[in-house]
Order: structure tokens, then C-alpha cells, then sequence
């Protein structure tokens, strides 16, 4: 069974797109085949990846606006496969919104999935049309948070956008998991934001902290997956984690 999981968090910088990029590597390293759909017009996850995408190339803006075949808009790499995005994306998304289209992802993904073990949606950081399409296409969700306060108050705001969604349109969304990002448990702050995740989500936060490494950025700058670029690295290590602990469920 593929399992779809949206990779969810209105706020910029919080971890979601390194989330997206690592934890796909990860699985691959355990035998596991992922596609990754970049929902963000920034396209970060797909210039992380090493693409370049050309002005005529297909992206996800063409795959939700067509509606054809899933296969002429895959791009392959060595880890994963990848629907991309570029800033194109923004041109359509007025039009979305005001036609409700939401289900466009998900009517996208009914064929053609099934070679998967893993579909991750990169949201945007914001609750838009995109991060709407994703929740709507998703089984499960991943929440990455980072050791910041203002991340705690977007999350009330995100929670109940899922209650909407699964209301609505999807009432099989399950929230797969909290993540701790960027956490670093020798200061305070971590400590304590870890501490009020434990509390407010005793069964869904993920054992698996992904610790601040500056190699994650690195990587990133190089274009070259974390495991490519060090392999011994912390945030190579604590992506492992995460992947087993999402295999074994
Ligand atoms: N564990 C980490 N340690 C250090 N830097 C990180 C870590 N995770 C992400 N970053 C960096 O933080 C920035 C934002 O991360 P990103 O994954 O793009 O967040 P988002 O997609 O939520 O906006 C990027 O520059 C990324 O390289
Ligand atoms: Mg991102």
C-alpha cells in the first residue's frame, strides 16, 4: 500500500522541505521507493534535489491544470522521484482558490501511485490552496516544529485547519506525526518546547529528533543529498531514525 503523507507547517522555515528530501533518502536506504510532489512555488525541494528546471519543462502547476497521465511530469533521481515546482506555481493559484479546486491533487494521484511505498507532499509555508490539496491527497500528515515559540501558536491554527479538511473532505487524515526540528537539547528552549510537545502530543510525537547540523544546510547549498554529502553526519543519523521509526509504524 502506498501511503501518501503530507509534510505540513504554515511557518517558513521550520524543516519541512529538509524533512521532505531526508526522510524520502533515508527510505530509500531501507528499500523503500518514494515520490516527492513540491507544493511550494519557491521550488525549494526541487532545487535541493539538483534539478533545474527549464522555462518549458512540466511541473506540478501543468500536472494540476492538465490533469493527464502522472508519468510525462516525474523527474528521477538517484533517491527519489520528483514531481517539481517553480515559481510558475503562484500563477495559477488565484484561479484555484476561487474555483475550490482542492481535490485536483488527489484526482492527479489515482493512477499511477501504486509503485510507491511512500507519496511526500513539500507544502508551502502558508494554508493555501496548495497545503489544501495536499491534506486533501493525504492519508497522514507530518508536523515539523522547531525550538520556537511562534511555532507553538501556528500549530492550534494548523490542527484546526486538518478538523476542516478531514470534515469536509477527507475524514481518513490521520495525523501521522509531530517531528522536533532544529532542536538542540542542551539549551532551554528546546528543553522546553520539547517538553510542551510531550504534553500536548503524549502518542504522536516522533522518538526521532532531528538535532541541528549545519551538514543538513550544507547539503542542501551543494545541491547533494544528505547522504551523499555526509553520511556520517547527525542529521544523516537522525533521518535513519525517523525512517525506521516509520516503517515499524
Ligand atoms: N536540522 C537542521 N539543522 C540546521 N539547519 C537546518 C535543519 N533543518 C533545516 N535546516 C535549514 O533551515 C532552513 C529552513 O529549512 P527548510 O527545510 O527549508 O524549512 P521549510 O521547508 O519548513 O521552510 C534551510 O536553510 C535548511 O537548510
Ligand atoms: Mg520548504
Amino acid at each position: 500500500m502506498t501511503q501518501k503523507i503530507a509534510i505540513t507547517n504554515q511557518k517558513g522555515g521550520v524543516g519541512k522541505t529538509t524533512t521532505a528530501l531526508c526522510l524520502a533518502a533515508a527510505l530509500k536506504i531501507k528499500g523503500k521507493k518514494s515520490l516527492l510532489v513540491d507544493l511550494d512555488s519557491q521550488g525549494n525541494a526541487s532545487a535541493a534535489a539538483g534539478l533545474i528546471i527549464e522555462n518549458n519543462a512540466k511541473t506540478l502547476k501543468d500536472m494540476l491544470t492538465q490533469q493527464g497521465g502522472l508519468e510525462e511530469y516525474i523527474v528521477r533521481t538517484n533517491f527519489m522521484d520528483i514531481i517539481p515546482s517553480n515559481n510558475s506555481l503562484k500563477d495559477i493559484e488565484p484561479h484555484l482558490h476561487k474555483q475550490r479546486g482542492f481535490n485536483l491533487l488527489k484526482n492527479s494521484l489515482k493512477a499511477g501511485v501504486a509503485d510507491y511505498d511512500f507519496v511526500f507532499f513539500d507544502c508551502p509555508p502558508s494554508i493555501n490552496v496548495f497545503t489544501k490539496n495536499a491534506l486533501v491527497a493525504a492519508d497522514a500528515i507530518i508536523i515539523p516544529v522547531d525550538a520556537g515559540f511562534f511555532s507553538l501558536l501556528g500549530l492550534k491554527q494548523l490542527l484546526e485547519e486538518i478538523d476542516r479538511i478531514k470534515k469536509t473532505f477527507n475524514p481518513k487524515l490521520a495525523l501521522q506525526g509531530v517531528l522536533a526540528c532544529k532542536f538542540d537539547r542542551r539549551t532551554a528552549l528546546s528543553e522546553q518546547v520539547f517538553a510542551i510537545l510531550k504534553q500536548d502530543f503524549p502518542d504522536k510525537l516522533f522518538n526521532a529528533v532531528i538535532r541541528v547540523n549545519i551538514d543538513l544546510v550544507k547539503a542542501q547549498i551543494a545541491q547533494k543529498n544528505i547522504f551523499e554529502y555526509n553520511s556520517k553526519s547527525k542529521g544523516a543519523e537522525d533521518f535513519l531514525s525517523l525512517a525506521e521509526e516509520i516503517i515499524n509504524g
